[in-house]
């Protein structure tokens, strides 16, 4: 990891939760890409997205894991977007994230420094760890501004499964959502 000061040109940015399906920053290219030494883990609190300050959600972060690889979509924000395209995502990612920088390997096999917003443990919204039936029912039953916590994983798989990766961590949360169905 580097510092992630504001870039003065345009960067890319490596989407792995909701940016994968929902691209919400302005961008011209996308390519598939691979994060070394990281996993994928709904560890993070949701306060103000997928679940309220007194219910959080959980959300995707990464954690260290030399064994692992995340895969995501890597986004090429343009120079003129750059500043504002920060300045939203540091607003909307303000419940715990910060920016870091890098490495990536894009599908192509082309080596990219890319921003990506992480949580790290001991954050204010950090939960951490649970058994997996306890981590599925909050997903289940938590709602928030952004929508209900159960979209965002399920669009997350679904997304996922288009990208033709295989994540067992949100896989299986997905298949054990379906028991928490209120009848
Ligand atoms: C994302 O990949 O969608 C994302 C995850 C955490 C913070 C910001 C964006």
């Amino acid at each position: 990891m580097s510092s992630a000061a504001p870039p003065d040109e345009g960067f890319w940015l490596f989407g792995y939760g909701s940016l994968i399906w929902n691209p919400s920053v302005p961008h011209v290219e996308r390519l598939p890409a691979r994060l070394p030494g990281f996993s994928r883990r709904f560890w993070q609190g949701s306060h103000d997205h997928r679940g309220l300050p007194h219910a959080p959600g959980r959300v995707v972060t990464l954690i260290e894991d030399a064994d692992s690889v995340c895969t995501g979509m890597a986004f090429r924000v343009p120079a003129h977007a750059a500043v504002d395209v920060l300045h939203a995502l540091d607003h909307r990612e303000k419940n715990g994230y910060s920016r870091q920088r890098h490495g990536l390997v894009a599908d192509s096999g082309e080596h990219l420094d890319a921003l990506v917003y992480i949580a790290e443990p001991g954050n204010f919204a950090w939960l951490g760890p649970a058994p997996v039936e306890e981590v599925a029912r909050q997903i289940a039953t938590s709602v928030g501004p952004s929508g209900s916590n159960r979209d965002y994983l399920q669009q997350l798989a679904q997304a996922l499964r288009n990208l033709g990766t295989h994540d067992e961590h949100v896989f299986e949360l997905e298949a054990m959502l379906q028991q928490f169905v209120e009848r």
